[in-house]
């Protein structure tokens, strides 16, 4: 977001797989709808919600209160019905590949027609079986996404990464 530009004032923002959920407190620090998820209660309530309030200031500007909803993102429908976001953020999620299909479809339902989603992930995930590539594969096999890399870490001192981008093709 840093390098692309995007403006993030009054965004409505979706991080899936939060955790720690760093993608999203940058936004929420920048004036973003902020809506963070992640598999399970605990995690958001442990993890999620006592680093944003570390993460939170007086001298950052929030303007917005944050969400926070938890369950599979096979069920993320039943809370957001027919919500839409500007961007969706996911850091590190695709390590099973059994989690693909569900991650489309949560794309597919909630991406507005003009906004985008990052995704940042290993190129391989060894032994697990998820990969980068695999989901590209399967993602480029709908035919209704712009997808793109946006940038690609390849240093040498650690696992490879992507960022990629994706959108909807207009029907
Ligand atoms: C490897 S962690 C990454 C956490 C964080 N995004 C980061 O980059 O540090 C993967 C996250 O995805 C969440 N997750 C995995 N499968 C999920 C599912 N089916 N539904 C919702 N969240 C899921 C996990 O709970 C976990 O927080």
């Amino acid at each position: 977001m840093v390098e692309t530009n995007i403006q993030l004032r009054d965004k409505r923002i979706l991080e899936i797989g939060c955790g720690h959920a760093l993608p999203l407190i940058y936004c929420l620090q920048r004036g973003a709808h902020s809506t963070f998820q992640d598999y399970n209660h605990e995690v958001i309530k442990t993890l999620t919600i006592p680093n944003v309030i570390v993460n939170s200031n007086a001298a950052i500007q929030t303007l917005h209160q944050p969400r926070f909803i938890s369950g599979d993102w096979k069920h993320v429908n039943q809370l957001l019905k027919d919500e839409k976001f500007d961007i969706i953020l996911a850091s590190d999620t695709l390590y099973s590949i059994q989690s693909f299909r569900k991650q489309i479809d949560l794309i597919n339902d909630h991406l507005d027609s003009g906004g985008i989603c990052l995704m940042a992930a290993k190129s391989f995930y060894f032994g697990v079986g998820g990969s980068m590539f695999e989901f590209k594969q399967l993602v480029a096999s709908e035919k209704r996404h712009h997808l793109e890399v946006v940038k690609s870490i390849n240093d040498g001192t650690s696992n490879m990464r992507e960022i990629i981008g994706i959108r909807l093709k207009e029907n």
